[in-house]
């Protein structure tokens, strides 16, 4: 483990000029060219070892084209080369750079590898790892060149047979890709296994697991009778915590049967646990590799929204199977083909199985939070990227969640049925292939008789477009118009936008009669300035726009209080509902950040109504009554002063506080919600009482103390004693020490729930949490290593707006350091902690300075890497 408190950063004076490596290079979308050599066919023999891995590859490749350049095969520096021949004898070759370059004469060959590599040494996770005693691979996107000389570029697609061999004892589980085809013992207490998947993959789908494991097994039978063994496969004490994986698998099968006609191809599927992975999970061709995170949990260790997390990325990573797997994406600049569509399918999963609307909340909170602030920063990129240094940089909010938005707009303008019928299509027309955006565009297109050639500019335009909307009332006349305008704002290589077509799901309720008193309808809004009008208005219209989030747009409409207030309690679409409240409250946060008087009554009745509602269900109470977050109220905001946001937030709670006491605690005190009741109604039930203690807190500390510890102490699930203590963290109250102590005691052996008792000190609003962070900075179980560790205390630090941008500048000084540590062990990790860096420029003069520095030293820092490179010096630019 590596220890923060030794290393220094060089100083920002005397330091040299950030590194304009000439290794850094720029890779562009205009740039693809096919590939020169297709590799029909791989063999792979791997003698695992910990210490020292044996890799042999034959490839039998294909020259594709006309063309008399040599074959080039991607290597890496960790890759130890031993031997290499062509047709049985030995090769001529050449390095060029990590590539192995040779020159072939005919139209095909066969080209053998044997290559050393170092498992235990391999801290980047990425290619062949060791992770707590066990070995497993991470590929995407670009790791398989550390397993094996190889084309790595997802449009070389390859049937690959692959033999494990190891020591029985320490692995005396194998798997690979496909069906085991055949297995046995070999001398020295070894075995091995052969491995055979008859689907053509990119070798980023490529996947191995060796090590002593336990399984869950199940069985599915498919729409069609086929029946598939199921397997969840994890160290043997954590069987019991798997039943809700298989659950949530077993679900998104039949829903993909059922919504997109998708069967399951192989007879066998495989989910293996590693608690060392730099993402969520993996969707590798039948053996799919998870963060331990996202496969264990038991209501004593995994809150609700862990358990919901859980089903989501299951079920994501199975439906890549089609959309993914079965189709590939031709290169990385496609990435939202697969990830944008996939996030939409787990999302719609998501909807179908639990509350539709809490979910479409839930979900664009996400969208705003993090999505939305790129879109707007210095790393603003499109969906579809034009250009990138380094692809792991490009896994982003905008290519995953902007993207499935982009195809929410393509299914709400066509409806499910010429939706399904794109769909059906593009698996089709495109199975067994590596495809672009334009490509599902077009099926959409060809499959439905929609021609939507002006949606492909939210393919290639950067930025969230901003709509401004006003509704004129002709009494007299019974009419109504609004009035709509677009505008884009510049993003970095975008200086002037289009205006783009924005579906706008609109109606306009009654503020007498809180009907819907003109239908909802879909406005496409698709030129910089439109007017809709209305008939039939009998009574004040009061205009509910953008309903159910139908774009992800900004929407500036000029709407007063009571109509915000009005439309809370009336709206017939939960979502807009929702969103009235949500822009009252962000009014009168941003007046309190501007020094401008406050007028709290409406939030305040709106908030009671709320809580007092018989229609409403307890999880979109909880939603409805949470202010938006300090770093969504700096994106409003042209001048960002932290500590007068975090002040203005603070006193509008404190006002719900007081003078809603007595309806928080009694929504606080609701019961029917046994701990094991994972029903929408149980879960959302918890949450509100959390939430409602937030509230509590903000005006009455000690009795929230009081009130907290007994929740937490009373709590038979994690959902309540994680809200508990989330709450108690923020106060000073002598019961914080009390849980936190006694938390961490009773779970110091469970990994996944230490990861918690960081996130939820970093995640403190106190004046303190600089101070606290970097004392569990030097905490015995913070090790760097691992990545659920480091973004469980710098991650969550990093989003915590307050904390970070504490005005002595320590914030942005720890930050800057975990960068920079962690850069040299693990730089795709590293990097994904630089984006709250971005947001420098609209702060007031001082952070703005500080900030600025801390990325300077971070780009200064000798031996960058081109991860983190990339994105400090987009950052700065
Ligand atoms: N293909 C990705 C995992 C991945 C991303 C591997 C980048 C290597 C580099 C996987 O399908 C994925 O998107 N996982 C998400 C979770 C999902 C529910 C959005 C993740 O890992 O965060
Ligand atoms: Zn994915």
């Amino acid at each position: 483990m590596l220890d923060v408190r030794t290393t220094t950063l060089p100083d920002a004076q005397t330091a040299p000029e950030a590194p304009l490596s000439p290794t850094h290079v720029t890779i562009r979308r205009e740039d693809y060219r096919p590939p020169d050599w297709l590799v029909p066919e791989i063999q792979l023999d791997f003698q695992l070892d910990t210490d020292e891995t044996r890799v042999l590859a034959t490839l039998s490749v294909e020259r594709n084209g006309d063309h008399d350049r040599p074959l080039r095969l991607d290597g890496d520096d960790q890759l130890k080369l031993i031997a290499a021949k062509v047709d049985g004898g030995d090769a001529a070759y050449r390095m060029d750079g990590s590539q192995l370059v040779i020159d072939l004469s005919g139209e095909r060959a066969t080209i053998e590898t044997e290559v050393e590599i170092a498992p235990a040494a391999n801290t980047k996770l990425m290619g062949l790892y060791a992770s707590g005693g066990m070995l497993c691979t991470q590929c995407e996107a670009e790791g398989f060149r550390r397993i094996t000389f190889f084309p790595d570029r997802p449009d070389v697609l390859s049937k690959y047979r692959v033999r494990m061999e190891g020591d029985a004892q320490r692995f005396p589980v194998l798997l690979s890709n496909g069906n085991r085809v055949a297995h046995g013992n070999a001398t020295d207490g070894r075995h091995w296994a052969d491995w055979e998947d008859p689907y053509p993959k990119p070798c980023y789908l490529f996947a191995l697991v060796a090590g002593d494991l336990e399984a869950n097994r199940d069985s599915f039978i498919t729409m069609s009778g086929r029946k598939v063994d199921l397997a969840i496969w994890v160290r043997e004490a954590d069987l019991p915590k798997t039943q809700h994986a298989m659950n949530s698998l077993k679900l998104a099968m039949a829903w993909d049967e059922k919504v997109y006609g998708r069967e399951y191809d192989l007879d066998q599927f495989n989910i293996v646990a590693v608690s060392d992975f730099n993402m969520g999970a993996m969707e590798n061709k039948s053996l799919n590799i998870f963060n331990s995170a996202y496969v264990l949990a038991d209501q004593e260790t995994a809150t609700d929204a862990d358990f919901d997390n859980i089903a989501r990325v299951v079920a994501h990573e199975y439906f890549h199977n089609w959309s993914g797997d079965r189709v590939t994406c031709r290169d990385w600049f496609q990435l939202s083909l697969k990830e944008g569509f996939t996030v939409f399918r787990d999302q719609s999963f998501g909807a179908d199985i639990g509350s539709a609307a809490v979910k479409r909340i839930e979900d664009v909170r996400v969208l705003r939070a993090v999505q939305f602030p790129e879109d707007q920063g210095p790393l603003a990129h499109p969906v579809r990227p034009d250009s990138y240094i380094e692809i792991s940089n490009f896994y982003t909010a905008t290519v995953y969640n902007k993207g499935a938005e982009v195809i929410r707009m393509l299914h709400t303008v066509l409806g499910p049925d010429k939706f399904r019928a794109g769909t059906d299509l593009y698996f089709s027309r495109h199975d067994g292939e590596a495809a672009t955006c334009d490509d599902f565009v077009k099926a959409l297109e060809d499959g439905s008789g929609v021609d939507l050639t002006p949606f492909k500019i939210w393919y290639s335009q950067a930025g969230t477009p901003k709509v401004r909307a006003r509704l004129e009332h002709d009494a007299a006349a019974k009419t109504a118009t609004l009035h709509l305008e677009q505008h884009e704002d510049p993003t970095p290589g975008q200086a002037s936008k289009q205006p783009m077509p924005i579906p706008l799901k609109t109606a306009l309720i009654g503020n007498e009669s809180g009907h819907e008193i003109c239908p909802e309808q879909l406005i496409v809004l698709d030129k910089a300035r439109q007017s809709v009008a209305f008939q039939n208005v009998t009574e004040r219209p009061l205009l509910s726009i953008n309903r159910g989030f139908s774009a992800p747009v900004i929407i500036q409409a000029e709407r007063q209080p009571d109509e915000l207030e009005r439309l809370a309690q009336t709206d017939t679409d939960p979502f807009a509902r929702y969103e009235a409240m949500q822009d009252l409250m962000m009014r009168a946060l941003i007046a309190g950040a501007q020094g401008e008087s406050v007028d709290s009554d409406a939030v305040i009745r709106a908030i009671d109504a709320t809580l007092k509602s018989n229609s409403l269900d307890p999880a979109f109470k909880g939603e409805a009554i949470l202010l938006p977050s300090e770093s969504i109220i700096a994106d409003r905001m042209q001048i960002v002063d932290p500590g007068a946001i975090h002040r203005s937030r603070e006193a509008l709670r404190a006002a719900i506080g007081s003078a809603l006491g007595d309806a928080l605690l009694a929504a606080h005190r609701s019961d029917g919600a046994p701990g094991d009741d994972l029903s929408p109604h149980a879960k959302g039930t918890r949450r509100l009482r959390t939430v409602s203690l937030g509230l509590i807190a903000a005006s009455e500390e000690s009795k929230a103390a009081r009130l907290a510890k007994a929740q937490f102490d009373a709590a038979d699930n994690m959902t309540d004693r994680q809200g508990a203590l989330g709450v108690l963290v923020s106060l000073e109250a002598p019961e914080r020490k009390d849980a936190l102590d006694a938390f961490y005691e009773r779970f110091r052996d469970d990994p996944l729930v230490i990861d918690k008792w960081f996130a939820l000190q970093a995640a403190a609003q106190r004046a303190d949490t600089v101070d606290q962070v970097l004392k569990l900075a030097q905490h015995p179980d913070f090790v760097m290593t691992n990545p659920n560790r480091l973004r469980s205390l710098a991650g969550t630090f990093g989003a915590n707006h307050w904390a970070f941008h504490s005005a002595d500048g320590r914030g942005y000084a720890f930050l800057a350091e975990m960068i920079v540590v962690a850069d040299k062990l693990n730089p795709q990790i590293a990097a994904r902690l630089v984006p709250p860096f971005g947001r420098w420029r609209r702060l007031e003069p001082k952070r703005r300075d500080m900030m600025r520095q801390a990325l300077e030293r971070i780009a200064a820092s000798p031996g960058l890497s081109k991860d983190v490179y990339e994105q400090v010096s987009k950052s700065l630019a």
